[in-house]
């Protein structure tokens, strides 16, 4: 044997290795084709950035004229493109392209893993695959056949060596809009081409994974510091993730996660990048708001809610108000947060119910003033039905530096919230996997999402540019609502909802009534939250937290704590006045029928106003944990049939002689102030001759009914005093 052969066998085996692998494996170039800068593309470059890929852009500002690629075939300017750009790298034997779409395209992993698997295929060029044989379904029998995987070529992603990926696009010589699919599959199809250009498919999504009829193979697979798409039928877990054909939601949602450092201790990776720095700026400096409020239908808490805007903690100079109220009976409330705080709003514009503006045409007119305004920086837009109790609110969304953002809000208590995680096929509600965790807060983030609603936040150039040709809140058969969500979708523009920061909750107007004087006072089953914050004294939570100076014992087993705030005695008091219907005594004694005396007074009961119901949820919700905790060992049922308000007068009933009450134990509130709306009053236990001469405005005694506590009401000397009575377990 002579050494020839074996040094030529020795060649030989060089230039095969050659041939297939990469020798020096990190030498890898991405290319993409962007004609503008959308959401999508900024996402898809992040995550280049994260994973430290080259990455080379075609087409940048250039006219797009591939055509309508979401609708029809088309995309040939891309392969142009390409066929240009690859003349610089057609000599390069060792550099591996790679090129992808980027609108609706994420990378999951690195370089690294990347170019390993792409050598595990030992083919020069691979392309990704799918399911459905596309432009032309005819050739789907030309197809090698293949028993497990994806069978068809797609052309949004694939992977070579530079020179037979320029080999390949050299042999294109199409028009701009012709289909580059179609280009890519051709070559694949002839035998002669594939052997010669060594190319092959990613059947099984080891690199690719097209999304399209391919949703119900991929879920997230939560690691230790990333998260990552793993294709269940493959068991992969693909690099290169495309949002193709009517998957692009389905892109987004799998976006929120992948590749971010997401975990359920530390919130959202991608979230502390790109915030916007405001904190350098003065007042004057501070970008222009436009804020759009609509009080479409009547709605409770409406004067909190407009209060809530003069304590925005933005600098108002800086805020342009817009309110459109379609409800007479919110005039008033309109008219007395306008005379208290016009100051605060230079350049408001307030357009009642007269002007008979529908609830669409207000909205378009709304955002038409901050599309003209070339100052306009924002469009807020808020509905009557959100309670945005964090005053930073703006400055926050600001600082997020999105085209369009939300705060997450949600009924208190309730998964009903202003956003949807997914949509149905129809475009409708649909529930998506992580909606209850964000809802609740378990998963903390900025979330792209298909639909917002009530409060969001547009920056003014966005509405400038690709939504100023867009009529947002009018189309044909839409709810506003739903014809704003799908014209941002449309626009490839990403919709984001933000539960990073606590803003407030969302008011229910379900059962709200209007013919009520006051009808917030029956919100305490809709809207506990604005209940509460309206109707119980600030101080009352502080009873729990042994606060001395809020309970106080006047005389033995008496006590005396806050309970109602100012509004709620006056609200109360008001009510039974105009209800009107005072009763002189007679006939109480079938409410006292435990044997104890007639004890006839001037009272309305809570029953007789529809408010009983009402009562008893407040009596176990604020009276009952103050019972279990002045009188340890009792757990009362808090039932009670006897609630009323009593009138004491001079001239009427002025004071009530001694008597036992029918109940365990009594609780009475003072509706009204000693000193300003009466003299005299008060209440004196005989056993042990102790009196409280000096009740104050909405705070409550509390007394065992029975036996021990005997008392007697004291006269009313002057003006008229109201107590508010409750016996508790009868
Ligand atoms: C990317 O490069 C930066 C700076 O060179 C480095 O700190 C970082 O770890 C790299 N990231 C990855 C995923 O390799
Ligand atoms: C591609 O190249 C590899 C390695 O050279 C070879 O094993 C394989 O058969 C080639 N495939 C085709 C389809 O030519
Ligand atoms: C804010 O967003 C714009 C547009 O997306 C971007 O150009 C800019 O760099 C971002 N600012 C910061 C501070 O990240
Ligand atoms: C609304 O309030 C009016 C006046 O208090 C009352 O007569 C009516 O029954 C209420 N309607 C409902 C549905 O509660
Ligand atoms: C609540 O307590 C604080 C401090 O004791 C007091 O200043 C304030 O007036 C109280 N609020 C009301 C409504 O009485």
């Amino acid at each position: 044997m002579t050494p020839v052969p074996v040094i030529l066998t020795v060649i030989l085996a060089v230039i095969q290795l050659s041939r297939t692998e990469p020798r020096k494996p990190n030498e890898l170039l991405v290319i993409t084709a962007a004609t503008e800068v959308t959401d999508g593309y900024l996402r898809f470059m992040r995550t280049i950035r994260q994973f430290n890929y080259t990455i080379q852009v075609l087409g940048l500002g250039e006219q797009w004229r591939g055509g309508d690629v979401a609708r029809t075939v088309g995309g040939g300017q891309k392969v142009r493109w390409l066929k240009t750009e690859l003349e610089k790298h057609k000599d390069k034997q060792n550099t591996v392209i790679m090129f992808v779409d980027s609108y609706d395209v994420i990378l999951a992993s690195g370089p690294v893993e990347l170019l390993r698997k792409f050598s595990r295929f030992s083919h020069r060029v691979v392309f990704s695959a799918e399911g459905f044989c596309w432009p032309d379904q005819r050739l789907a029998s030309k197809y090698p056949a293949v028993h497990h995987g994806k069978r068809y070529l797609n052309s949004g992603g694939f992977i070579g060596f530079a020179p037979e990926i320029h080999a390949i696009v050299q042999q294109w010589k199409y028009k701009d809009d012709d289909d580059d699919q179609l280009f890519y599959t051709r070559i694949y199809l002839d035998k002669e081409k594939r052997r010669k250009f060594n190319m092959t498919l990613d059947h099984r999504s080891q690199i690719f994974q097209n999304l399209n009829g391919a949703i119900e193979e991929v879920v997230l697979k939560f690691e230790k510091s990333r998260v990552r798409v793993r294709n269940v039928a493959y068991d992969t877990l693909p690099v290169v993730i495309h949002g193709n054909g009517p998957t692009k939601l389905q892109l987004n949602y799998l976006g929120n996660y992948v590749p971010t450092a997401w975990t359920y201790e530390n919130g959202c990776g991608i979230c502390e990048e790109d915030l916007l720095d405001l904190s350098h700026l003065s007042d004057e400096e501070m970008p222009l708001v436009h804020v759009a409020v609509f009080i479409e239908q009547p709605m409770p808490f409406l004067e909190e809610f407009l209060e809530r805007l003069a304590t925005l903690n933005y600098p108002h100079t800086r805020i342009r108000l817009f309110l459109h109220n379609n409800v007479v009976y919110h005039e008033q409330h309109v008219e007395r947060f306008w005379t208290r705080h016009r100051s605060l709003f230079t350049g408001a514009r307030i357009v009642g119910p007269e002007e008979n503006l529908k609830h669409d045409q207000a909205r378009t007119m709304a955002v038409e003033a901050c599309k003209k305004d070339v100052s306009c920086d924002y469009f807020f837009s808020l509905d009557a039905d959100v309670a945005l109790t964090n005053p930073d609110v703006l400055r926050i969304l600001i600082e997020e530096n999105k085209s369009v953002i939300a705060p997450m809000l949600s009924r208190h208590g309730k998964l009903w919230s202003n956003f949807w995680g997914a949509l149905s096929p129809e475009g409708f509600y649909s529930r998506a996997e992580d909606y209850i965790d964000i809802v609740q807060s378990k998963r903390v983030g900025l979330w792209n999402v298909p639909y917002i609603t009530q409060v969001y936040l547009i920056r003014g150039e966005t509405l400038r540019s690709r939504l100023a040709a867009v009529s947002l809140y009018q189309q044909e058969g839409m709810d506003p609502d739903m014809s704003f969500c799908k014209s941002v979708r449309e626009q490839g523009i990403f919709m984001f909802v933000s539960n990073r920061d606590e803003f407030g909750r969302l008011v229910s107007s379900a059962n709200y009534n209007i013919s009520r004087l006051h009808p917030d006072m029956w919100q305490i089953f809709d809207n506990p939250v604005d209940w509460r914050e309206k109707y119980i004294h600030e101080n009352y939570s502080r009873i729990f937290e042994d606060d001395e100076s809020v309970v106080e014992q006047p005389c033995p087993d008496v006590y005396w704590f806050p309970a109602f705030s100012e509004r709620m005695c006056d609200d109360l008091v008001e009510t039974m006045e105009e209800f009107g219907q005072w009763s002189g005594g007679g006939h109480k004694d079938e409410r006292l029928s435990g044997g104890y005396e007639n004890v006839p007074t001037v009272d309305i009961h809570m029953n007789q106003i529809q408010f009983e119901k009402e009562w008893l949820k407040f009596l176990k919700e604020y009276i009952v944990p103050v019972t279990e905790k002045l009188y340890p060992g009792y757990y009362p049922k808090a039932q009670a049939v006897m609630n009323f308000v009593v009138r004491y007068r001079p001239d009427e009933q002025p004071s009530l002689r001694p008597h036992h009450d029918s109940s365990t134990f009594t609780i009475n509130i003072a509706l009204n102030s000693k000193g300003v709306d009466y003299e005299g009053g008060g209440c004196r236990f005989l056993r042990y001759n102790c009196k409280v001469e000096s009740p104050r405005k909405g705070w409550s005694f509390m007394h065992p009914g029975r036996l021990t506590h005997y008392h007697e009401g004291l006269p009313t000397t002057r003006g008229t005093r109201y107590i508010m009575v409750s016996f508790v377990d009868p």
